[in-house]
């Protein structure tokens, strides 16, 4: 396989973007991707979204995009895995440039969840509708079944949890893009409303639009933009059973494993190499979860590493989220995956503002569908 660089991003703001339709977001971030990148044309996109066709009734997303983007007959191609569509369609246009078969590629991710569809079935969908949804379950409820379990077997906390929200928001409010921009404490988060116990409103990822791009390119085109910079160090995918009650265990994500461990071998790098990682933090317990199945802390001290900051901006052994993760930055679930490369891909080249760590070299962005069903986990490194 040939090397793979990203040479450009571009991203709307994530919110209630009531006044921008699907199209107008996927070619806002696509055309500041390309502007970045300063390349003069594309070989062929992928548009990552998750259920465009429950969100706004409309499908057929690749052609839809290229279209709007005034690049047909270009190949384009629309990506779905739940909400690690983003990742996958990161994965696709990198395997499209590492095989040789492309030289700039553009991965896309989407989505528009706030024009009026029922966004809790919307999301559902990608739960196991015979076995799980038809008796009532949500994904707060799934993800709640999952944090009582931690708490269970290893004494995570309430607090713990809430330690987790309160730094995803302080690093949101750095984050021009994000959604929330406001800072919690662990006293509101605790006192929030409650969604499923013991899940509260500020442990969960909100409903959000957005739409972000990057593009991806042959290490010819990077030398020729002066852009040899960000390499894609790897790229690995993995899928677990779609219903919880199928998995051996519930504080595991067996596919966050089995990738992490494909992408640790394919970048010749172990976890303590990672100096930042943008995890799927779609809920509090999630991050806990992944951050001990990634391997930055042993299996159960997921929670007590957030709570003494080992994860924070300011003092953590691993940033975790430095963009504000899914919970403040906002999670329009197609764009999700991409808009974690983006901010490794502003940390590594050090733009990230008032967010940026200080000598950032080495980035892993962790996305996935569902309870962890689907998980794809890239690693970028700057050279
Ligand atoms: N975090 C922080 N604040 C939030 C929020 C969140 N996740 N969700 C909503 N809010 C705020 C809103 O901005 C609003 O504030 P305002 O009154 O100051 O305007 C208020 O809370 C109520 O918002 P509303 O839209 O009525 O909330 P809701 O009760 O309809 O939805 C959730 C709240 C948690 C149920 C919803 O955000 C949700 O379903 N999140 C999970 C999404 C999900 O499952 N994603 C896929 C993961 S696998």
């Amino acid at each position: 396989m040939r090397d793979a660089y990203v040479i450009g991003a571009g991203m709307t703001k994530f919110g209630e973007l009531w006044s921008n339709s699907i199209r107008d977001m996927f070619v806002e971030a696509a055309l500041k991707a390309i502007d970045d990148a300063g390349v003069d044309h594309i070989d062929s996109m992928y548009v990552g979204a998750m259920s465009s066709g429950l969100f706004v009734q409309q499908e057929h997303l690749g052609a839809l995009m290229a279209d709007y983007l005034g690049v047909v007959p270009m190949p384009a191609t629309h990506v779905e895995s739940a909400c690690a569509s983003g990742g996958v369609s990161f994965r696709q246009a990198f395997l499209e440039v590492a095989s040789g078969a492309s030289d700039i590629v553009l991965a896309g991710g989407v989505e528009k969840m706030t024009d009026g569809a029922d966004v809790t079935d919307a999301l559902a969908t990608a739960a196991d509708q015979e076995y799980e949804v038809y008796h009532g379950i949500t994904f707060p409820g799934l993800y709640a079944i999952m944090a009582r379990a931690h708490m269970q077997e290893f004494g995570t906390t309430r607090e713990q949890l809430a330690a987790v929200a309160v730094k995803n928001h302080r690093n949101g409010s750095k984050n021009p893009n994000a959604q929330f921009r406001s800072e919690v404490t662990l006293e509101q988060v605790i006192r929030s409303t409650m969604v499923a116990d013991p899940l509260r409103l500020l442990d969960c990822s909100p409903v959000s639009d957005g739409a972000a791009a990057v593009i991806v390119a042959s290490e010819a085109v990077a030398k020729k933009l002066g852009k040899q910079r960000i390499r894609v160090a790897a790229s690995a995918q993995a899928s677990d059973t779609l219903a919880l009650h199928s998995r051996k265990s519930l504080t595991t994500l067996n596919a966050v494993v089995a990738a992490a461990q494909k992408a640790y071998k394919m970048a010749g790098k172990k976890p303590s190499d990672i100096q930042i990682a943008e995890v799927h933090d779609c809920f509090t317990i999630a991050e806990v979860i992944v951050s001990e199945d990634l391997g930055f802390f042993e299996k159960g001290k997921g929670g007590e590493a957030a709570a003494n900051g080992l994860t924070s901006l300011e003092t953590g052994k691993i940033r975790v989220n430095t963009s504000g993760g899914l919970k403040s930055k906002g999670h329009p679930v197609g764009a999700t995956g991409i808009a974690q490369i983006i901010e490794l891909y502003e940390q590594l080249n050090g733009k990230a503002g008032a967010r940026q760590v200080e000598n950032a070299r080495i980035g892993l962005a962790e996305n996935m569908g569902g309870t962890g069903a689907s998980c794809v986990i890239h690693i970028l490194e700057a050279l």
